[in-house]
């Protein structure tokens, strides 16, 4: 699968007054009518249990320079409080309530629609009811390494 090549998301959720975060790049568009997506979480995440709670979460595309934030949410320990201190990640809220990063490329509102268990994993579907895009490079990742985009292949 390190050979697809994929951006990366942050997967954020409001946690009484606290944001949780997780990197995640097992994301794909599923529907455009209505606008639907889909992430696959391992059980094991924190974000799992998160996401069947609360049902709602944002997913935030990150730009090429946000690779430290990949890296802060990839970890097994990760904490509200030392985020900015360690990887830069601020937050605003959404009226849902919902953190949504800056600088990221885009942001997606989630509303979860139905999760299905696959194998050691859950495949959340949301619907998407609002989206912020701005413009900018996406961060990459292929074969386990942080990339940039290169030059636009000629037709
Ligand atoms: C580039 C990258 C992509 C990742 N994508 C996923 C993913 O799609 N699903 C997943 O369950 N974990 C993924 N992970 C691992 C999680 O980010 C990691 O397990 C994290 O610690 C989970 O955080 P949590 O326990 O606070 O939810 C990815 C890690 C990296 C570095």
């Amino acid at each position: 699968m390190g050979c697809f090549a994929t951006g990366v998301t942050i997967i954020t959720l409001d946690l009484e007054g606290e944001v949780q975060g997780m990197t995640a790049n097992a994301f794909a568009s599923v529907s455009l009518d209505p606008l639907l997506l889909l992430v696959c979480v391992d059980h094991s995440a924190q974000t799992h249990a998160h996401l069947h709670a609360k049902k709602r979460f944002g997913i935030n595309i990150l730009a090429e320079h946000q690779r430290v934030i990949s890296e802060y949410y990839a970890r097994l320990v990760h904490s509200p409080e030392r985020a900015e201190e360690e990887s830069g990640a601020r937050f605003d809220r959404t009226v849902h309530g919902t953190p949504i990063l800056h600088g990221a490329l885009a942001y997606l509102e989630c509303r979860l629609q139905s999760a299905q268990a696959a194998g050691d994993h859950t495949i959340f579907i949301a619907e998407v009811e609002d989206v912020v895009v701005r413009q900018g490079d996406p961060l990459l990742f292929f074969r386990g390494k942080y990339r940039r985009m290169g030059q636009e292949v000629a037709g």
